[in-house]
């Protein structure tokens, strides 16, 4: 029995097991069609961004902005690690991304949004649209408001133009944004509103989804109840309207506290309201993302740097040209649509597409439709998504006449597999791959291929982008030589301009998390000294390409999106039956992988569907519908360490079906067979191998 069942799950690999069996892939190389137009074709670029031209290479990203001050020092290494770029230069990010466009292409959309339903038809905004917006918008923020540089406000927004809108007004003014993407529920909301320390609330009252309208404005109410809790006062709350004369909301507004945006607006209209110059280390916004311990932390970006990085990467990695159209199915909620749905894109005068609702809603052909309707020539997106459409809907892409020039792909490995996929019928064999590997804390891209330049390797991200050195250091802090075949931590080598400042109000965290695991020398002033800790495991072939292989710690990368294990394990132990919760990720076909919760009940209780149903409402509501764990097993005995320590490493190979290992020098071994004939059923046996990084995963505690 045992032997046909082993049979028949190695018959059965799935698209996300691939991975563990990827052998070297063939070259593919972009047509001469797409290297006959690109903007990156000089391959002098990699000599120009060579050590020994580095910190001042940087400055070829600088210059492709508009600056109010030109900078007198590109790097300043006085505080390490806290780096500072461009010092002594001011610029505005709002002037940059919409006033320098008027000139030229004041008549040429700028962001084209997509409703969910397709009876409602596109609407495009023009550059002398979004001018006129951002400007009221910011006069609304700064005279209704009160709100003034150094101030910082959140954004709970779904996919709509007025994001991006109220972005750039804060940018105006510098104003710092701290955009919590609209999924997230409004305690998660209200946890980093507290954080932040955020007087004002802009949110709107729905959005559809899946073809229904969705409530969203209810999220406020909780976000406000729960950073009030922290200690936060928020003392406005602007909703915009999704449908003009309608509210899509049932929760009631809270007189002199709650206020429809386009009641406010008329007053000012047609206001002008002047880009303020901001220090080129001011910060430009806050994004909160996932880490190992609990509390998610603000990576906090900074103006000048982070705004050369994305506008120079959008335009010699993502080829972006003023008259091209570019579509990245993102959410602005998250860093990818900071970087390369508002911010780069914007910067270079190109088209973006805001797209509201799900990839495959109405039917698979929808995002096809899309890029055929508005003759889309750049499409940028996830493997989640990728393998989606291709389950949804193998055949749609030949079904419509779009072109592509070029796709990216990033937040996940992608499996050669689908990634030939993503090539051969979504691309038509026509459209080079970007596949970018990079993180929130990065703000841009870090590793990738020159898409003109260099060969794709399906599966791999590419070399370090130009002026990123990157390298592969073992636990002894060895650097591991390209060829060897070994997998280790991936570091950056040296500070770049998109780095994260700091951790918001966290300085010690930012050291103890990045820079302290492969620091050589604490009282250094030398950058060559402070390699950055991505927290990533890799491998790097003799070509001089990274292959990523996910994460090495506690954070599990869902559809591309990080969630870190003891924030889902702290919402468990919420519920007062819940004596001890862990949380491990596990292969999912479609997402990557997705939480598996385990749990101890307190002495006495016995399992029951309503305890299953408690847990998995309180996931949703302290974090969100992202969090939603595929499975919670209620266990008798929890596997631990003799220490009384919690082993997930050994949940995480349960749960995916991967052998164990030695657990013999556990202090009760027997409950790892019980919670694996829980998992699996009786007639379950082990298969020996699994991905790398579940083998590595779990710190106990
Ligand atoms: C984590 C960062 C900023 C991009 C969106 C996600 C994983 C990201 C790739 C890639 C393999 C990738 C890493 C990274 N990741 N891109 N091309 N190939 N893995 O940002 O939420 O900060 O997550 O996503 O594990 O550490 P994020």
């Amino acid at each position: 029995m045992a032997d046909i069942r082993k049979k028949q799950m190695a018959s059965e690999t799935t698209e996300a097991q691939i991975a563990v069996h990827w052998r070297e892939e063939e070259y593919y190389y972009p047509s001469a069609k797409f290297i006959g137009q690109a903007n990156l074709t000089d391959p002098g670029i990699v000599e120009r961004f060579s050590e020994k031209n580095y910190p001042e290479c940087f400055r070829e990203y600088a210059d492709l902005l508009s600056w109010d001050k030109y900078w007198d020092t590109t790097l300043d290494t006085s505080d390490p690690p806290f780096w500072k770029w461009f010092v002594g230069g001011k610029i505005n990010a709002s002037y940059n991304c919409v006033d320098r466009h008027l000139a030229k292409h004041k008549n040429k959309a700028a962001l084209i949004f997509v409703p969910e339903l397709e009876a409602e038809a596109p609407v495009s905004v023009t550059y002398r649209e979004l001018y006129v917006r951002v400007n009221e918008f910011a006069a609304l923020l700064r005279d209704f408001c009160g709100l003034k540089s150094g101030d910082r406000v959140t954004i709970h927004m779904p996919m709509v133009p007025e994001l991006p809108i109220t972005m750039l007004a804060c940018a105006r003014l510098g104003v710092i944004h701290s955009v919590v993407f609209g999924g997230f529920s409004g305690e998660a909301c209200g946890m980093r509103i507290a954080d932040s320390g955020s007087h004002v609330l802009i949110t709107m009252d729905g959005y559809y989804r899946n073809g229904k309208l969705l409530e969203h404005k209810a999220a406020a109410d909780i976000s406000l109840d729960i950073a009030k809790k922290e200690g936060q006062v928020v003392d406005k709350v602007l909703v915009w309207r999704r449908h003009a004369g309608k509210n899509a909301s049932a929760s009631p507004f809270v007189k002199a506290r709650d206020f429809w945006v386009d009641e406010l607006l008329p007053n000012y209209s047609g206001q002008i309201v002047p880009p303020v110059p901001m220090d080129s280390e001011a910060p430009l916004f806050l994004m909160y993302t996932s880490g190992s311990t609990g509390k998610p932390k603000g990576c906090q970006h900074r103006t000048g740097g982070y705004l050369a990085y994305v506008t120079g990467t959008s335009k010699y990695i993502q080829d972006i040209h003023p008259e091209d159209v570019y579509w990245c199915m993102a959410d602005i909620g998250w860093i990818t649509g900071h970087s390369y749905i508002v911010y780069g894109p914007l910067a270079l005068a190109a088209t973006s597409v805001i797209y509201e609702g799900v990839p495959t809603y109405p039917d698979a052909g929808r995002v096809w439709r899309i890029a055929e309707r508005l003759d889309v020539n750049i499409f940028h997106t996830s493997p989640t998504a990728i393998r989606m459409l291709r389950k949804a809907g193998h055949d749609e892409p030949s079904k419509y006449n779009y072109h592509f020039k070029h796709m990216t792909t990033v937040g996940e490995p992608i499996e050669p597999e689908v990634w030939r996929w993503y090539y051969e019928t979504v691309g038509k064999r026509e459209a080079v791959i970007a596949d970018t590997w990079w993180q929130t804390e990065n703000g841009g891209f870090l590793c990738s291929t020159k898409p003109a330049l260099d060969p794709m390797k399906p599966g791999s991200a590419g070399p370090g982008m130009p002026g990123i050195y990157a390298a592969i250091y073992d636990e002894n802090h060895q650097e591991v030589a390209a060829g060897s075949g070994k997998a280790g931590n991936i570091c950056i080598r040296n500070p770049w301009p998109g780095i994260m400042q700091t951790i918001w109000g966290d300085r010690d965290r930012f050291v103890a998390q990045y820079y302290a695991k492969y620091c050589k020398n604490r009282n250094s002033k030398d950058w060559h000294d402070w390699p950055y800790f991505a927290a990533d495991g890799a491998v790097l072939a003799v070509d001089g390409y990274f292959r990523i292989l996910g994460r090495v710690d506690d954070v599990i990368n869902v559809a591309g999106h990080r969630l870190g294990t003891k924030e889902i394990e702290s919402a468990c132990l919420t519920v007062p039956e819940v004596a001890e919760a862990a949380v491990v990720p596990v292969v999912d076909e479609i997402k990557g992988r997705v939480p598996e919760v385990y749990i101890a009940l307190q002495p006495g209780l016995v399992a029951s569907p309503e305890i299953v149903d408690k847990v998995n409402k309180v996931i949703e509501t302290m974090i969100g519908k992202i969090a939603r764990p595929r499975r919670i097993l209620i266990v008798p005995d929890m596997p631990k360490t003799r220490s009384g320590k919690l082993m997930r490493r050994v949940l995480a190979a349960v749960s995916n079906n991967m052998s164990t290992g030695d657990i013999s020098t556990l202090a009760n071994p027997d409950a790892v067979e019980k919670v694996r004939e829980m998992a699996q059923g009786k007639e379950s046996v082990a298969l020996a191998d699994g991905p790398e990084d579940l083998k590595k995963f779990g710190t106990e505690d």
